[in-house]
């Protein structure tokens, strides 16, 4: 799994190459494509080991969007879409879940119950163990319940913007789209008096684009981001200098990890 990298210089989408929108319903099948496209596969191997897995890929897709359509009817649940403009190809996609959510991640088998998706979409018990079929549960459910925690450590009660998932397909990396979905929520959030929070679980490979928007680092695989990053106006280019250290650094260290969990 790569590391991401800087926009190289004329490689830039121009703003009106790219659409900026929210998905509608249709658009789970996209989703589910590009988490299993985009996340990597020892991410997904310990979720989805390939001995459990149904034959064909198209399956679990569809058990992944089904899984996923629940949260479209959630108020606070933001599935952000960026569109090529010249096809109307969605590129990437970035998960916001609102302030005021419960921290309870979307993603996790207990969800159902918690989140009453249930009785919302009429499902039979049949119909759920089908669409869980090929998942190993326990890792599941320990990584986001985990994940939940730790998150409920940093916030406590305090509303916030939650990043999950965030993706750029692989032939579009690196040209800005990853910068426009996070740029949907960080606006917003900056917006507010006082700002508002943003959070999210990084995977090693994505830490510098998360330090380069502002995020700081608040655990092995969390972060935090509360406003722009403070600009003292004595900061001089030596400041800049050890700004851009400390993010290679971090991408060093990353790089250095075999594993990895997070959204
Ligand atoms: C992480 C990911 C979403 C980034 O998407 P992307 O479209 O390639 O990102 P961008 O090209 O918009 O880059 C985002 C920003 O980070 C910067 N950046 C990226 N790598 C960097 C690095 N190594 N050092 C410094 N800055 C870096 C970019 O320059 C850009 O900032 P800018 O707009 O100020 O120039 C994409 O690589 C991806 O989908 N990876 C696989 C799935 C994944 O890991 N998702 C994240 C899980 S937490």
């Amino acid at each position: 799994m790569q590391q991401t990298m800087p926009v190289a210089p004329g490689k830039r989408f121009r703003s009106d190459e790219i659409e900026i929108s929210l998905c509608e319903q249709k658009d789970v099948d996209r989703i589910a494509e590009g988490l299993y496209t985009c996340f990597p596969e020892v991410w997904w191997s310990k979720m989805e080991p390939p001995s459990m897995r149904p034959p064909s890929q198209s399956t679990r897709e569809r058990r992944l969007a089904k899984r996923l359509l629940p949260s479209f009817s959630n108020p606070n649940m933001n599935w952000v879409k960026a569109t090529l403009a010249s096809t109307g190809t969605i590129i990437g996609i970035a998960g916001w879940m609102a302030p005021g959510n419960p921290i309870h991640n979307i993603w996790r088998r207990s969800a159902t119950a918690a989140y009453n998706y249930q009785e919302q979409m009429s499902w039979s018990d049949e119909e759920i163990a089908e669409m869980w079929e090929g998942v190993n549960l326990e890792a599941w459910e320990a990584q986001f319940e985990k994940d939940d925690g730790l998150r409920r450590d940093v916030l406590g009660d305090e509303g916030h913007w939650y990043l999950g998932p965030l993706f750029t397909f692989p032939e579009f990396q690196g040209r800005g789209v990853g910068r426009l979905l996070l740029d949907w929520a960080i606006q917003k959030a900056d917006a507010t008096v006082p700002v508002t929070p943003l959070y999210l679980e990084s995977a090693p490979t994505a830490r510098a684009v998360y330090m380069k928007v502002g995020f700081v680092s608040v655990g092995e695989h969390n972060f935090l981001r509360r406003g722009p990053r403070a600009v003292k106006m004595e900061e001089n280019e030596k400041g800049k200098v050890a700004e851009v250290k400390a993010v290679e650094d971090e991408v060093e260290e990353a790089a250095r990890r075999p594993d990895w969990v997070g959204s």
